[in-house]
C-alpha cells in the first residue's frame, strides 16, 4: 500500500505535505513525489526513487512554494521502484496530476485502449491510466467539469483505489475518490484550510477533526471545507469525528525505532486496551461496541477467526481462549484462504477479523464472505475509523495507539488481550464460565500491564538481548518451538525474526519435531523454545533435551523462577510465572526484543523492512 497526503489552504504546502509523508512512510517507501501549484500558477512536480529523504533532498535543492499540493510515498505494485514510476502522474497537457493507493485491476485493457486513442505513457504504472482517463473525460463530454470527469473515470476502474486529483485549471480544489478497500482516505478539517491523507498520523499535527471516506465515495475539497458525494453524483454527508490520539504517541520519542518504542510501551498499550472493560463490581467484561446480544451469543455454534500474518497467529491463541472458556468450536483461517474457499457460513456463526490496520484487503474480503453468509461479524482492530471497524456488526478497538513499525508488536499483545476479554464475555453469556474463574481471570488481567512493564524494564535496562544478538546474528536458520497455548507464540516469534532480520526462521509445534524437523538440528541451527511451567512443560523439556543431544543450541523463554531449565537450555529469556491464559501475552515479548536486537545488530532497516508494508491493501 502507499501513502497519500494533500493540503489546500493559505500556508506553505511543501513542509506540510513532506511531514505528512514522513508519518506515512511505513506504508511504502520505494519512491516518493509531490505536485504543487507554485506562486506563479505553474504546476510543479518533484519525484525521487527510494526513501522520502531522497525527495526531501531534491526539494531542498529545487524548492517550490505554493499553498496547494499533493504528495505520495509508494509501495510498488505495477512497475519497479524508479523515478519515472513515482507518483504523481500527469496528463498529456500537464494540467492534471493524480496520486493513487491501490491497484487498477483492468489497467492493461484501459492502457491499450488509451494508447490506441493516442495517449502515450511515461511510466509502467497502473496509476497513469487514471490521469489519462480523467483527461479524456474532461475534454470529451464533461464540458470541462472536473468533478464529472473524475467520476466518470473512476467509474471505469476495477479494483481497490484511493486517489487524489489536482487540476491546474481548478486551483481552488482537490478531488478525492475511494473505490473498494484501498486503504484509508481521511479528510481533515482545519481553520480555513483542509487536508486529505491515507491515515491519521499524517495530519494529526494539524487537526483532530476528521471524516473517513468509504467505498464509492468522492470529495471535492476546497480551502473552506469538503462536499461529499457518491460515485453516481448523489450528495452525501460524512460524520465528522474527533481523534483523541496525542501527537507524541505517533512520534518515536527517545527510542531509536518505532518498533522499539512500540515494544517497550506495551505496559501502557495493555493498560489502554483493558481500560473500562474490567467490571470488578459486577465481575464481568464490558464490551459495549461489540453489539453482541446475549441470545446471539448463547445460540452460537461456531466462531471463525480470520486474519493475516501476525494477526492470524493471535487468532490461534484466541482459539484456546474461546474454546476453553466459552466451550464453542473455533476455526482459525488465513483470510486469504477463507475468502476463496466458499466457506460454510450461517447465522449461528460469529466471524471475528483480527486486523491492526483494519484495511488488509484479504481480511476485508473474508468479512464480506462472512457477511454474505449471514454470520455475526466482529473486528478486533486498532486503526480508529478503519474499514473493518465500520463494516462489521460490532468491533473491539485495541486502543494500542498508532503502530508505525511494520513488524507488529503492541497490536499483537493488545489483540491477545481483546481475544481473552471476548472469550470471558462469551463464557459468561453462555454460562460456561464459573463466576470464580471469571473473577480470577479479571484479577490476572488487572496485573498484566504491571508485569509487562517490569519485564520490559528489566529487558531494556539489561544487556541480555544485545548479548544474544551479538552471539546469534550470524546464524542463517532458526527453529522456533512451542506447544499448547504457546505454540502460536513460536510461530509469531519466527515471523518477527524473519521479517526484520531476514534470517530464515520456522515456527513449529514442538510435538512435531520427531515427524521431520529434528533432522535439521545441528550446531548451525539454533532452536528457540517457549517452555513455561504449564501443562506441557515436561514435554517441552524433553524437546530441549532432544535438541541438545544433537548438538543444537537452545534459547528458552522460561519462567524466571525455573531453576531446572537453567541446567538444560543454553540461554534463558525470563518471564514471570502467570495464569496459563495470560502467559502467551508475556511470552511473546522476549521474542519481539530478540528479533529487534538481531535486526539492529545486522544493520537492517527495522521500521521499514525490505519488500514489506504496514498494511497490505492489495492482493
Ligand atoms: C506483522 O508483523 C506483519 N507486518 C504482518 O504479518 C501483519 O500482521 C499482517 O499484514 C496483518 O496486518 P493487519 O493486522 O493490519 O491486518
Amino acid at each position: 500500500m502507499c501513502g497519500i497526503v494533500g493540503y489546500i489552504g493559505a500556508r506553505a504546502a511543501t513542509p506540510i505535505v513532506l511531514h505528512g509523508l514522513k508519518q506515512l512512510e511505513y506504508r511504502g517507501y520505494d519512491s516518493a513525489g509531490m505536485a504543487i501549484l507554485d506562486t506563479d500558477g505553474n504546476l510543479q512536480i518533484r519525484r525521487e526513487e527510494g526513501k522520502l529523504a531522497n525527495l526531501e533532498r531534491l526539494v531542498d535543492a529545487e524548492p517550490v512554494n505554493g499553498s496547494v499540493a499533493i504528495g505520495h510515498t509508494r509501495w510498488a505494485t505495477h512497475g519497479p521502484p524508479s523515478q519515472r514510476n513515482a507518483h504523481p502522474h500527469r496528463s498529456p497537457d500537464g494540467n492534471i496530476v493524480v496520486v493513487q493507493n491501490g491497484i487498477v485491476e483492468n489497467f492493461l485493457e484501459l492502457r491499450n485502449r488509451l494508447q490506441g486513442q493516442g495517449y502515450e505513457f511515461a511510466s509502467d504504472t497502473d496509476t497513469e491510466v487514471i490521469v489519462h482517463l480523467i483527461h479524456q473525460h474532461y475534454h470529451n463530454g464533461s464540458n470541462a467539469d472536473l468533478t464529472l470527469a473524475v467520476r466518470r473515470a473512476v467509474g471505469e476502474l476495477q479494483g481497490p483505489s484511493a486517489i487524489v486529483v489536482f487540476d491546474k485549471a481548478h486551483p481552488d480544489r482537490l478531488i478525492a475518490a475511494r473505490l473498494g478497500n484501498a486503504g484509508g482516505v481521511v479528510v481533515g478539517y482545519g481553520d480555513d484550510e483542509m487536508y486529505i491523507a491515507s491515515d491519521i498520523p499524517a495530519i494529526l499535527q494539524h487537526t483532530r477533526r476528521v471524516a473517513f471516506m468509504e467505498n464509492r465515495q468522492m470529495a471535492v475539497i476546497t480551502q473552506q471545507g469538503a462536499q461529499f458525494m457518491d460515485i453516481e453524483g448523489q450528495p452525501l454527508t460524512l460524520k465528522e469525528m474527533e481523534i483523541d490520539w496525542d501527537a507524541e504517541s505517533a512520534e518515536k520519542g527517545d527510542f531509536e525505532h518505532y518498533m522499539q518504542k512500540e515494544i517497550y510501551e506495551q505496559g501502557r498499550s495493555l493498560t489502554d486496551t483493558l481500560r473500562g472493560r474490567l467490571n470488578f463490581a459486577q465481575n464481568r467484561i464490558e464490551l459495549d461496541t461489540l453489539n453482541l446480544k446475549p441470545d446471539v451469543a448463547q445460540a452460537l455454534e461456531k466462531v471463525t477467526i480470520v486474519a493475516c500474518g501476525t494477526s492470524y497467529f493471535a487468532g490461534l491463541v484466541g482459539k484456546f481462549f474461546i474454546e476453553q472458556l466459552a466451550r464453542v468450536s473455533v476455526e482459525v483461517d488465513y483470510a486469504s484462504e477463507y475468502r476463496y474457499r466458499q466457506p460454510l457460513v450461517s447465522a449461528r456463526q460469529m466471524v471475528v477479523a483480527i486486523t491492526q490496520s483494519g484495511e488488509t484487503v484479504d481480511t476485508l474480503a473474508a468479512l464480506e464472505e462472512a457477511r454474505n453468509g449471514g454470520a455475526f461479524t466482529a473486528a478486533i482492530v486498532n486503526a480508529i475509523g478503519s474499514q473493518a471497524a465500520r463494516v462489521c456488526d460490532g468491533h473491539i478497538y485495541m486502543h494500542a495507539g498508532p503502530e508505525i513499525g511494520v513488524a507488529s508488536t503492541k497490536a499483537f499483545t493488545a489483540s491477545l488481550v481483546d481475544l481473552l476479554l471476548l472469550a470471558i464475555y462469551l463464557g459468561q453469556e453462555r454460562g460456561t464460565l464459573p463466576a470464580a474463574e471469571a473473577a480470577h481471570l479479571l484479577h490476572e488481567l488487572s496485573r498484566l500491564p504491571g508485569l509487562a512493564g517490569e519485564l520490559l524494564e528489566d529487558a531494556r535496562s539489561g544487556h541480555l538481548y544485545q548479548q544474544l544478538a551479538e552471539r546469534f546474528h550470524i546464524y542463517h536458520n532458526f527453529l522456533y518451538l512451542g506447544r499448547g497455548i504457546n505454540y502460536p507464540i513460536a510461530l509469531e516469534g519466527a515471523l518477527k525474526l524473519k521479517e526484520i532480520s531476514y534470517i530464515h526462521a520456522e515456527g513449529y509445534p514442538a510435538g512435531e519435531m520427531k515427524h521431520g524437523p529434528i533432522a535439521l538440528i545441528d550446531e548451525e541451527m539454533p532452536t528457540v523454545v517457549v517452555a513455561l511451567k504449564d501443562r506441557v512443560y515436561d514435554k517441552m523439556i524433553s524437546q530441549v533435551e532432544q535438541v541438545k543431544a544433537r548438538k543444537g543450541l537452545v534459547l528458552a523463554v522460561a519462567n524466571a523462577d525455573d531453576q531446572y531449565i537453567q541446567s538444560k537450555a543454553d540461554f534463558i529469556m525470563p518471564v514471570p510465572a502467570v495464569h496459563e491464559m495470560i502467559s502467551p501475552i508475556l511470552a511473546v515479548m522476549p521474542l519481539q526484543i530478540l528479533a529487534y536486537e538481531m535486526a539492529c545488530r545486522r544493520g537492517e532497516d527495522v521500521d521499514q523492512p525490505r519488500n514489506l508494508a504496514k498494511s497490505v491493501t492489495v492482493e
